[in-house]
């Protein structure tokens, strides 16, 4: 299988590609061969045994711009699951012109072994988040398929569970039994109470025992809501979890990925190994802030350690929940101290609070307001069809 195809004959450039091809990053590289360079997708997939196995395709260095940019637009349209990387100078006209053609990163002259395999990896997670982003109609039997979208933060209070909860009772609704929430705030997790539910089985039954191996018997261990979600709430005993590592979390979301189309992580506050595998399988980060100076510096802090983890997703969602503006803080303070903009302004309301205390989140009934315009918002994020967003690194970020 050939996962990667060079474009190039830099021998220098194909060795350290060749040497990063280890580990998770393993597989063939291929280097395109030819009197004449390819100008369409159809003619690099020619000279592969395997095409669906193509992952990442690096145009360059000894590509002119003009046909690089136009084989990496045609990819783009037609198969946005190939990442592709473009060698070449980070000027400014460069930038611009590639992110317009689809390209992912660039790969900039003196990069090192380090910064190859860190280029690698992102276009590989790149490739692997838009094969599952694909609709599940389209996708094979055995293919991941579903959208997992975690929903975090770094302090608690801020409406992790009440976001969450309305999200996944608007999925549910949008697509019946399509949907299931998890509840990864293992010790604390309220998701249960939120939706009204006694949950017979919880996350450590799913991760231990038969589930673990079979799906079917997975699906056994969801609690049915009457929106047609289904949820897996958090253990009742706060030690019950014990033990349970981030490689469980990412095989159960991984499981329930292949099954669902849209697997809706709640999380515990911060950044947990559990916080973090859910994050590393997510398609989609989804924010939650509250309004208060020390909250939002709080949330900026936490985009600067992802953004240092490499971890970016398919798609982010900055949500600000809470929302008083009398209390001196304007959205464009907000937005400065983040650093990028905010999605979907949730404001305070009783609403949200009854509702809470009820355990039947707004989307789940008739209640209209704000609050409840806001979350339909947010739903309509999910539910609009629109193509993923492409982006590039933060060194190349251009807007957010
Ligand atoms: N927009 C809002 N307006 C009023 N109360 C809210 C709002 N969002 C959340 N709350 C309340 O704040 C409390 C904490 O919310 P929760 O979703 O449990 O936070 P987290 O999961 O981040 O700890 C709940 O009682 C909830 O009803
Ligand atoms: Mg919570």
């Amino acid at each position: 299988m050939s996962r990667y195809v060079v474009v190039t004959d830099d021998l220098g450039l194909l060795g350290l590609i060749g040497a990063a091809a280890t580990g998770p990053l393993h597989g063939n590289v291929h280097r395109w061969q030819g009197s004449r360079l390819p100008e369409r997708p159809a003619e690099v997939r020619n000279q592969l045994e395997r095409p669906a196995d193509l992952e990442v395709l690096i145009l360059g260095p000894g590509m002119p711009l003009e046909l690089a940019l136009t084989l990496a637009a045609a990819f783009d349209v037609e198969s946005p699951e190939v990442s592709v990387l473009l060698a070449g100078q980070p000027d400014p006209d460069i930038v611009l012109a590639a992110l317009r053609a689809g390209v992912l990163d660039l790969l900039e002259p003196e990069t090192g072994a380090a910064g190859v395999a860190a280029l690698l990896h992102r276009a590989v997670r790149n490739a692997a988040l838009h094969r599952r982003a694909v609709p599940v109609e389209q996708t094979t039997a055995e293919a991941p398929a579903g959208r997992v979208i975690a929903v975090v933060s770094p302090k608690g209070g801020v409406g992790k569970t009440t976001i969450a909860s309305n999200l996944a009772v608007g999925l549910a609704k949008s697509a019946p039994h399509g949907t299931v929430l998890v509840d990864l705030d293992l010790q604390f997790g309220d998701v249960g109470s939120a939706l009204s539910l006694s949950p017979e089985h919880s996350v450590s039954d799913a991760v231990y025992g038969p589930a673990r191996r079979d799906t079917m018997v997975l699906k056994t261990f969801l609690s049915a809501h009457p929106s047609g979600l289904y949820a897996l709430c958090a253990p009742e005993s706060p030690d019950a979890a014990e033990g349970l590592t981030g490689e469980d979390i990412a095989h159960l979301l991984g499981q329930l990925a292949s099954q669902y189309r849209f697997v809706v992580v709640d999380t515990a506050p911060g950044l947990s190994d559990h916080t973090l595998a859910a994050l590393d399988q997510a398609t989609d980060f989804l924010f939650v802030s509250g309004p208060d100076v020390p909250g939002v510096r709080g949330m900026r802090r936490e985009l600067d350690v992802l953004a240092e983890l490499g971890m970016q997703p398919l798609k982010r969602h900055m949500v600000l929940n809470g929302a008083d503006f009398k209390a001196g803080v304007s959205l464009r303070d907000v937005e400065k101290v983040l650093g990028t903009s905010v999605d979907v302004v949730i404001p305070r309301s009783r609403a949200v609070a009854l509702s809470t205390n009820q355990g039947s989140p707004l989307l789940n009934g008739s209640v209209r307001g704000p609050a409840t315009k806001a979350l339909q918002k947010l739903l309509a994020r999910f539910t609009a069809p629109v193509a993923p967003a492409r982006r590039f690194g933060p060194r190349h970020r251009i807007g957010a």
